[in-house]
């Protein structure tokens, strides 16, 4: 992996004019700061973990501004997503860009097409509308099994997590333990939507066109919608549901009997 960024420009639909850019791009005070101590971290993250670390990405504009990192500063990070099948378009057409922009090809990771059949021939294609428990049981096949192989072998991932992107997430450190002897590193833990922005617009990075769509945070297509005007951040997110719910459990701790639990259930449905 080179250091070089070519200069091609943002995916189609994602123009400066009238966009995610032109609303939230703001260079505030302390963002050379921030973007000087996440590079920082991200160059230790390899000296300590080397070929253990991945760079684990949702697509999402945070996710994006890491991999620009990545390739910008030439680090040795292997870059990898979970497909799950019910991701819009537009976020899998930016697979492609990604090789483009910058030579990575992104490592991506599908559900058992098996325990997925049969989930959906028991259940109904939009079962998680139904119940938490089943919108858990689709997350537990379409996410957390293939995180799991994602994940096996390594010991650290860095994620794109912000403290500012909700109550649940207001205290995200920096690093923490996943929960299965590796380490998360949150190396955006301290940026502010404005920052992400003004970095995407500062280095031309590739970006989701349904950010300028009013979707802030970008999941599978049929758990997620735009927000309106004074809406929360996650506001679009599994929106049917608590609050307190809205989270695939990617990021919690998960025991192997939780994890277990799901499979089974998805084996059996
Ligand atoms: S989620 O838990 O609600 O789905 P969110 O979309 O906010 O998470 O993303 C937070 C971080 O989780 C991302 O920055 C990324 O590191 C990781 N993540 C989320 N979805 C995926 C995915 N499909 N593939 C890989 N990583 C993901
Ligand atoms: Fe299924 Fe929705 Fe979870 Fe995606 S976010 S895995 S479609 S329940």
């Amino acid at each position: 992996m080179s250091g070089e960024v070519s200069s091609l420009s943002a995916l189609p639909g994602a123009s400066s004019n009238g966009s995610a850019i032109s609303l939230y791009a703001r260079r505030t005070l302390g963002f050379e700061e921030r973007l000087a101590q996440t590079v920082a971290l991200l160059q230790d993250a390899v000296a300590q973990y080397g070929a253990g670390l991945l760079q684990s990405s949702s697509l999402g504009v945070e996710d994006m501004v890491v991999t620009d990192l990545i390739a910008r500063h030439g680090l040795p990070i292997h870059v990898a997503t979970l497909d799950t099948g019910r991701l819009h378009a537009q976020t899998l057409g930016l697979l492609p860009a990604i090789e483009a922009r910058y030579g990575i090809q992104v490592q991506v990771y599908k559900p058992v097409a098996d325990a997925v059949i049969r989930f959906v021939a028991s259940r109904g294609e939009n079962a998680m509308y139904e119940s938490l428990a089943l919108r858990k049981e689709c997350c537990g096949l379409r996410k957390l099994e293939p995180l799991s192989r994602m994940l096996a072998g390594r010991t650290a991932w860095i994620t794109g997590l912000r403290r500012e992107q909700s109550s649940n997430r207001a205290d995200v450190p920096f690093s923490e333990p996943d929960g299965q002897g590796r380490a998360k590193l949150n190396v955006l833990a301290a940026w502010s939507w404005a920052d992400v922005w003004h970095y995407v617009a500062t280095y031309d990075v590739p970006y989701n066109p349904l950010h300028d769509q009013f979707m802030p945070s970008i999941g599978c297509e049929p758990c997620t919608r735009a927000i309106a005007v004074g809406e929360d951040f996650r506001a679009g997110r599994w929106w049917w549901e608590d609050e307190n719910a809205k989270e695939c459990g990617l990021h919690k701790a998960h025991t192997n009997e939780e994890l277990n639990e799901a499979l089974k259930n998805g084996a059996a449905a």
